[in-house]
């Protein structure tokens, strides 16, 4: 926080509560009720197309896009390999991004440079008491334990398409994230299966444990087990609105084409309320475009998701 300087003399009152409200709370940018935005845009990370054709480089999942403009954002497709320029003019125009689950590199993909720059600017962003939160979810959060310690070093767990309760930490019961949930939704979620797990690549908690940049910057809200490797499945930051899961919490309302997909009315729930989430911490940015003309332009209306299910793993995709 700006206000914060390390002088040893001369602290003012206002300093003085500030470091005080810091040391036992945390140091997020100071946010004001009063200022709350309720046309929040999130922008949403586009990826390589694995076996690209000449029209559909890269894609989107539409449950994505669901999942937000179910709590009441609108969408705007981030595409990967534009100048660091264009980044920032769309830095300034939207109100959080979320970083999807998919297939490509987390250390050299043109959804990696992205994500790395979006990543900086909110730091920088937050730093300054501007409010960007940031989502990762599944390879987003693979993606985000790489853009915060520097490091590939995830482990291979047995995760494949398996539904499972979340391992709540003793850190939850004051965590941003699970705050608004109802008790019962809460009990579920502990008992029952009702997160989506489809990955081969886990941050295990041992590994966790060993490395001071992750355990410095994310409290562990929850974890699982693959049968033998304990890892972590939810994430939020301390100092920062940024947020990871390993686990699929789009998928439970939206997607139908694995079985293993819970749609539970309590898992449902849990697609709703993590929305409600990330988007109310979006609310809290006042971005945006320059001009009614350039948000029309952008947003993800201009384009049309396709019937992809149900071989895909998706039932509707947006190519670009
Ligand atoms: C992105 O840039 C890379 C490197 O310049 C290029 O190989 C790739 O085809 C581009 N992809 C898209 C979807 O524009
Ligand atoms: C992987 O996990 C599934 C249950 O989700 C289990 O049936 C299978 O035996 C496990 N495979 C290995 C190699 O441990
Ligand atoms: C839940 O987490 C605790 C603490 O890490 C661990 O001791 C326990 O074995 C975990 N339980 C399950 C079911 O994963």
């Amino acid at each position: 926080m700006a206000t914060l300087t390390r002088t040893t003399s001369g602290f003012t009152v206002r300093n003085m509560t500030l470091l005080l409200f810091c040391i036992s709370l945390s140091c997020l940018p100071v946010y004001s009720s009063a200022s709350r935005n309720d046309r929040p845009i999130i922008g949403v990370l586009a990826q390589e197309v694995y076996s690209p054709k000449p029209d559909q480089t890269v894609y989107i999942a539409a449950s994505y896009v669901k999942y937000l403009e179910s709590a009441g954002a609108r969408v705007v497709p981030v595409m990967i390999n534009q100048t660091l320029e264009e980044y920032k003019a769309l830095f300034s125009s939207i109100n959080g991004i979320l970083y999807p689950g998919g297939g490509v590199s987390i250390i050299s993909s043109g959804y990696e440079k992205t994500a790395k720059i979006f990543y900086e600017l909110a730091i920088e962003a937050n730093k300054k008491g501007d409010y960007f939160p940031v989502w990762g979810t599944c390879l987003g959060f693979e993606q985000l334990t790489y853009l915060t310690s520097g490091k590939t070093i995830l482990t291979h767990t047995n995760t494949s398409g398996v539904p499972l309760p979340l391992n709540f930490t003793d850190e939850t019961k004051d965590s941003r994230m699970f705050k608004g949930f109802p008790a019962e939704l809460m009990k579920d979620l502990a008992s029952q299966p009702l997160t989506e797990n489809s990955h081969k690549w886990s941050l295990a908690v041992q590994t966790y444990d060993t490395n001071e940049e992750l355990k410095k910057f994310y409290k562990i809200l929850s974890t699982n087990m693959d049968g033998k490797i304990e890892f972590v499945s939810t994430v939020e930051a301390y100092d920062y609105p940024i947020y990871g899961t390993q686990w699929h919490p789009e998928k439970n309302a939206f997607e139908w084409t694995r079985p293993y997909i819970p749609h539970s009315p309590s898992a449902v729930k849990t697609t709703f309320y993590m929305a409600e989430f990330f988007v109310s911490e979006a609310r809290k940015n006042s971005h945006r475009f320059e001009s009614e003309e350039d948000e029309s332009k952008a947003l993800i209306y201009n384009y049309n998701p396709v019937y992809t299910g149900p071989k895909s793993g998706f039932e509707q995709i947006y190519y670009f």
